[in-house]
């Protein structure tokens, strides 16, 4: 079954029992300080799994497109992509283990037409310290799902990732493993999980392709969870009853919630045999395009890792341009310059002298055209923003090249040097060092290797705080930053007019951070003006209200949302104001936000500046 099968396929069987189908969020997250991108599936409704009414009813199912960047040095392999369909199927405090389990062993035995017989399950083992018990319940529920099969289930002790090396798979079917593997939130396992962050027990669905050979490289014996490559993660049913609490204990949530994410091309790679992802239909089709453009053959191991890599990043490029994140040095923006700039290495690697990276996007996209009808029709932006990218990395290529010739007169290059021409032009170290031995000079690899994690620890540092600053403490001064937000937006359409649009919003405790579309630069009068809106809406006090509505009603009331963003058919809309104080916002928002706008003090930009052509960004605190 093709990728595009098994999505609809899955769409209708959770339908078939009772889940709303909910479009995709953005790849950009809204409103969630903890992380840049929408990686999981379950990101965008974190407030309905800790308890907001969701106003599309309690079982969700949907197909989210996500992206994780810290993949992107590892592609190259026969599994990874930076980019990936999560299928997702929630219980917003409605079923549980007994129903999730055999639904989803339902869908891929019995719809999707996979091998019992080579499905191996995980469950979590229990953590004795933070009190955490250990998953019988999903135990028996596996061992009755398996014998319907005729397949008798042992279930064997793991613990950790390096136990079960020596372990082995002891003729078992489904496998205890400790909380690193078995346990899922966003920041990992329970004792990295912030106060306030929810999580749970998961049980983690593996498909064997016997063809594939152990290698020992990556340990003594093969398990559900070594990276040989003999056993693939398909799917993960988490069981969200937890959260942590200030202290580090947890507690239970007031609702046990079933988070399901399945990897769509992975289903699909399980579905056709194969354990090459770069073989399913959906990047298939952009290898074999880039074979005709090149000359090259994917089979050609000498090739086989650019193709994917030409594949991979161009693909995640398109989807993140099309949710609004340009190329350029700002944190998001950075990720998609990096891709092109990856991309375009290896293009050059495959040699493809006729046209740039962009002629792949339309080919590329006509496989979603009907699953992510938002990406297609932002099409033509997206081309021309690659192409325009594209110009300018090779432009900074040349630059990088003479400087390049400047630093060869001496016969050597130091590890420093390297890392500036890396850094500063963009010059990757493989193409400083083939250079290098065509002139017979040195590079001094190691020392630049060392700059190069440096700079890496550095910002990895930056990302790690991002998520300490994140939900951790929340509460009080995030909710009191998404108000404001909305009186921003709205503040903003008053002054500048009503074709400010949101295009993108990330809230910390701290400050707000706004970026929405207008041309110039906003004047001193201007910010003043939009400044006492904002603080003239805090001294009249007004209330805070949200009502869940058709989305054609919402329109109708003119109430607005950000950029390119798809909605359901029921919205929810908070509105600032009522019928007696006259609405002064009016938005399509999950929440939440505070009651009223008394309690947000004084309200003050901090920083207006440019991140792109034709956007502008707004820095706010609350005093
Ligand atoms: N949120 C879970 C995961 O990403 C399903 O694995």
């Amino acid at each position: 079954m093709n990728s595009h099968e098994i999505r609809k396929k899955y769409l209708d069987f959770y339908a078939s029992k009772k889940h709303t189908i909910i479009p995709s969020s953005s790849l950009v997250p809204d409103n969630d300080p903890t992380t840049l991108f929408t990686g999981s599936g379950m990101q965008p409704l974190i407030p309905y799994l800790l308890g907001a009414k969701h106003p599309q009813g309690t079982r969700l199912v949907d197909s989210q497109k996500s992206f994780r960047s810290g993949d992107i040095e590892d592609i190259g392999d026969n599994r990874h992509t930076t980019f990936f369909e999560m299928l997702g199927n929630w219980s917003l405090g409605d079923y549980f283990k007994k129903e999730q389990l055999p639904w989803v062993f339902e869908f891929l035995i019995d719809h999707v037409g996979l091998d019992p017989k080579k499905l191996y399950v995980t469950v979590f083992i229990g953590d004795e310290k933070n009190n955490l018990p250990r998953d019988t319940d999903s135990v028996a529920i596996w061992k009755d799902l398996f014998a319907q099969k005729g397949i008798e289930a042992k279930d064997v002790e793991m613990g950790s990732e390096a136990e079960a090396a020596e372990k082995g798979m002891q003729n078992g079917r489904i496998f205890y493993y400790d909380g690193k593997k078995n346990w899922w939130s966003r920041s990992g396992e329970p004792s990295k999980m912030p106060a306030g962050e929810p999580g749970g027990p998961d049980s983690e669905l593996f498909y064997e392709f016997d063809f594939v050979q152990h290698d020992p490289k990556f340990g003594t014996h093969c398990h559900p969870n070594c990276d040989c490559g003999r056993y693939l993660e398909i799917g993960n049913s988490v069981f969200m009853e937890y959260k942590k609490n200030a202290d580090g204990t947890f507690s239970k949530l007031p609702q046990q919630n079933v988070d399901f994410g399945g990897g769509l091309e992975r289903i699909a790679m399980a579905s056709v045999y194969s354990s090459d992802i770069f073989d399913i239909d959906l990047l298939k089709g952009i290898v074999t395009t880039l074979e005709s453009l090149s000359g090259k053959s994917y089979k050609d191991a000498a090739y086989t890792a650019a193709f994917r890599v030409v594949a991979d990043h161009i693909r995640s490029a398109t989807f993140l341009i099309g949710d609004g994140v340009s190329p350029s040095n700002s944190e998001r923006g950075y990720f998609v310059r990096r891709l092109l700039r990856r991309a375009i290495r290896f293009w050059d690697t495959l040699g493809i002298a006729n046209g740039g990276l962009s002629q792949i996007v339309l080919p590329l996209l006509e496989k979603y055209k009907e699953a992510y009808p938002e990406t297609y029709a932002q099409s033509a932006r997206i081309i021309t923003e690659i192409d325009t990218e594209e110009k300018k990395f090779r432009a900074t290529l040349r630059q990088g090249l003479k400087e390049f010739e400047k630093l060869a007169q001496n016969k050597q290059i130091s590890g420093e040097q390297a890392f500036a021409l890396f850094s500063s032009y963009g010059f990757p170290i493989e193409i400083t060092l083939e250079l290098a031995k065509e002139k017979n000079i040195t590079v001094d690899r190691e020392a630049f290797d060392t700059e190069m994690k440096k700079h890496q620890d550095l910002s990895r540092a930056g990302s790690e705080k991002k998520f300490k600053g994140g939900l951790a403490d929340t509460s009080e001064m995030s909710l009191k930053y998404h108000t404001a937000t909305h009186l921003l937006n709205a503040g903003l359409r008053a002054v500048l007019g009503n074709h400010i649009g949101q295009k993108g919003s990330n809230i910390t405790p701290e400050r707000l951070r706004f970026d929405f579309n207008h041309v110039t630069k906003l004047t001193d009068e201007e910010k003043k003006k939009v400044e006492d809106f904002v603080n003239e809406a805090i001294a009249r006090k007004l209330p805070v209200s949200w009502k869940e509505m058709p989305k054609t009603e919402a329109e109708k009331l003119g109430a607005i949302h950000a950029f390119g963003e798809k909605y359901g058919d029921i919205v929810k809309v908070y509105s600032v104001g009522d019928e007696t104080t006259g609405v002064l916002s009016r938005e399509f928002c999950g929440g939440p936000h505070v009651e009223n706008t008394g309690v947000l003090g004084h309200f003050k930009i901090a920083k207006e500046e440019a991140v792109s052509a034709g956007v502008r960004r707004i820095k706010a605190v609350l005093e």
